[in-house]
């Protein structure tokens, strides 16, 4: 019984591994597999014998079908060209976000038994003219690459597994902060950065208006419900199997008021304003909350607030110095 997670090098799909070796470890795993296989351009970091890494490009078909076998329950399909990579080449996004995404569909089409499918979106998946408040089943209308090619894709794994090809599941992530590590090529990297490169003595730029709010998630909650969206019986879900994730609403200006309440008001000074018009447009057009009710009701979680966001990066990414 194997579990695939593409994109599995990457910071979701490492947390997320590690999660799932814990939770099997512990025996709270409802859903049993006895490896991982993850599946990446690079190798996987985690050294564990139930770990494998297959190392390729999901957008080469062979490689895809390769990866897929009898012994496989569930899919994570991570694997992406973020925001920023998908504005600046248009081709790859197509051919990773969109052909790699249909490979990896079809190799799950092949199986005997259907696996749970786990797709992660992005909120990107909106624009257009948005509500204050988004309601659950509110019309897709991307505004940038990144976001058509992930509709793109619901569409995809919703359609396959009305077909019964894969038990799918359509996670949209609200935008992760605070992500450890460098930024990345996604346009809301800033979004971790103003908070994490100031809690690591490190000046950052914050390219946005501090009223532009922001939908939110902790790596921590993330990774909890991406195990939540695997282990859920599909008895409890529509057909329809987008599920837009619980986030917290928190304005970037709420957010450096926050950095200033945990850290100082030093630490909250190396954040300085320079507006950026590419990231400005990419960012200010995704919605800033959403109606979360029935994802709440799957037994889906949330963070309570931003300031307990930056203590969990500060518990979880920061060596103390005492
Ligand atoms: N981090 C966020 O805030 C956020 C928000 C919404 C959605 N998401 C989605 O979550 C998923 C994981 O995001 P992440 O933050 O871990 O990103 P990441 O960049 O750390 O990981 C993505 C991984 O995909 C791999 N990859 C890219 N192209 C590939 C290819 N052709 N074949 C195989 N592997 C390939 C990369 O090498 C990388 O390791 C992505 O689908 C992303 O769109 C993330």
């Amino acid at each position: 019984m194997k579990i695939i997670v593409t994109g599995g090098a990457g910071f979701l799909g490492t947390q997320l591994i590690y999660k799932l070796l814990h939770r099997a470890d512990h025996g709270v795993a409802p859903l049993t597999f006895d490896s991982i296989t993850a599946v990446d351009l690079v190798e996987s970091p985690i050294e564990d014998p139930r770990v494998t890494s297959m190392v390729g490009d999901l957008s080469d078909p062979a490689f895809t079908a390769a990866i897929v076998d009898e012994e496989t329950v569930a899919i994570y399909h991570l694997a992406a060209v973020l925001s920023g990579g998908s504005a600046e080449n248009f081709d790859l996004a197509m051919s990773v976000n969109i052909d790699g995404t249909r490979n990896l569909l079809e190799a799950a089409r092949g199986l005997r038994r259907a696996p749970r499918f786990i797709f992660t979106s992005s909120l990107a998946v909106f624009g257009g003219k948005m509500p204050e408040l988004v309601a659950p089943d509110f019309a897709t209308q991307p505004d940038s690459t990144y976001g058509a090619t992930k509709a793109i894709g619901e569409i995809l794994v919703n359609e396959y597994s009305r077909k019964g090809f894969i038990d799918g599941r359509i996670c949209r992530l609200p935008t992760i902060s605070v992500r450890p590590g460098a930024p990345n090529s996604a346009a809301s990297s800033f979004a971790s950065g103003i908070i994490r490169e100031p809690l690591n003595g490190v000046e950052s730029v914050c390219p946005v208006p501090h009223a532009t709010p922001m939908w939110l998630s902790s790596p921590r909650t993330v990774v909890t419900n991406l195990v939540h969206a695997l282990e859920l019986s599909s008895e409890h879900l529509d057909n329809w199997r987008g599920l837009n994730l619980p986030g917290i609403t928190v304005t970037v200006g709420e957010m450096l008021a926050a950095l200033e309440r945990v850290a100082g008001p030093d630490t909250r000074s190396l954040v300085r304003d320079e507006l950026s018009q590419p990231i400005m447009e990419i960012v200010c057009s995704w919605p800033g909350a959403f109606n979360v009710e029935s994802t709440l009701a799957l037994g889906f979680t949330q963070d309570q607030n931003f300031d307990e966001v930056i203590r969990q990066y500060q518990e979880d990414y920061l060596t103390p110095t005492a």
